[in-house]
């Protein structure tokens, strides 16, 4: 079979997010299928989802995940992205013939786990007001008491700010949304959007002891799993060794950002900007290999 017509086992898993939120869970799903090579692509032209109307919503994600399919022929792709799960999984299973995985709130572990039936949701805008989390919280939740608060900044932080930052202003972006759900008393709390697993560590430290944090990564891996299992495209460790030779020969998790018409950015500040997407990348394992076009929304 000719290179450019891997077999379908053989082709990459595709993540999709707005930016780096999902590469925590890429990490997941490395570590669970060491077999799998994948692909990440941030969104970084269209970026912030969670600021966005649906429609705007809906139109970026279709373009990365059009751009992604034409350049790297996925098996199957995980939209770590809360945000564009909730608004978008519907209209990329229609438009693209791969299986779809979403990253949805962890509303019903939440749900499950509260002991006083008071949980938190901290997400975008964009899914705070979207009816796809009030559908969850009415199916999952309905004799719990909910609060949903936006952390748009939280986000942003995460995205431009979290390599040149000092400790201070990371504990310091989190005070806000943990006051909220601190004084909501609350017990437990959902990561429902991907860019907050990077904050983790801060905003359990500003919620306190008492209050749970959870998110979807342990679900969204199974599912992935799932998936790969009843499709027929799991890829088996002697197809990985038959086709590297050397594991380590083949970079097994690559990442990319979008660029696009109208980028605001010029030649050098995309070029700092890269500075930083390279190290989110090594951070999570993965090599860096630059830029990918898509439409502006
Ligand atoms: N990471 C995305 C999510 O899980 C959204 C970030 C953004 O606003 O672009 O919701």
């Amino acid at each position: 079979m000719a290179d450019s017509e891997p077999q379908r086992e053989d082709r990459p898993v595709l993540f999709l997010d707005s930016g780096v939120g999902g590469l925590p869970y890429l990490s997941a799903a490395a570590a669970e299928f060491p077999n799998e090579r994948f692909i990440y692509l941030a969104d970084r032209r269209n970026f912030p989802y969670g600021e966005r109307a649906p429609e705007e919503v809906q139109r970026a994600i279709l373009a990365a995940a059009g751009a992604a399919v034409a350049a790297f022929r996925p098996k199957v792709s995980v939209v770590a992205c809360n945000t564009a799960s909730v608004v978008a999984l519907d209209a990329l299973r229609a438009e693209y013939a791969i299986p779809f995985v979403g990253v949805v709130p962890a509303v019903k572990p939440a749900a499950e786990q509260s002991r006083s039936g008071r949980i938190g949701v901290l997400a975008t805008a964009r899914t705070v007001e979207d009816r796809y989390l009030l559908g969850l919280i009415e199916r999952f939740a309905a004799d719990c008491y909910v609060l949903s608060v936006a952390g748009g900044d939280i986000v942003t932080f995460v995205e431009r700010r979290y390599f040149v930052s000092q400790a201070v202003e990371r504990r310091t972006v989190v005070q806000e949304a943990a006051r909220r759900l601190r004084e909501a008393r609350i017990d437990t709390v959902v990561l429902g959007c991907t860019h907050f697993l990077h904050v983790e560590r801060e905003l359990a430290e500003a919620l306190g002891p008492d209050i749970r944090v959870i998110d979807s990564r342990a679900g969204v891996t199974r599912r992935l799993g799932t998936v790969l299992r009843e499709h027929g495209l799991a890829r088996s460790a002697e197809r990985t060794g038959e086709r590297t030779g050397d594991r380590t020969a083949d970079a097994r998790a690559r990442m990319y950002v979008t660029c696009g018409p109208g980028d605001s950015l010029d030649a050098d500040s995309l070029e700092a900007e890269s500075e930083d997407y390279q190290r989110f990348a090594e951070q999570f394992g993965l090599t860096y290999n630059g830029v990918l076009p898509v439409e502006a929304v």
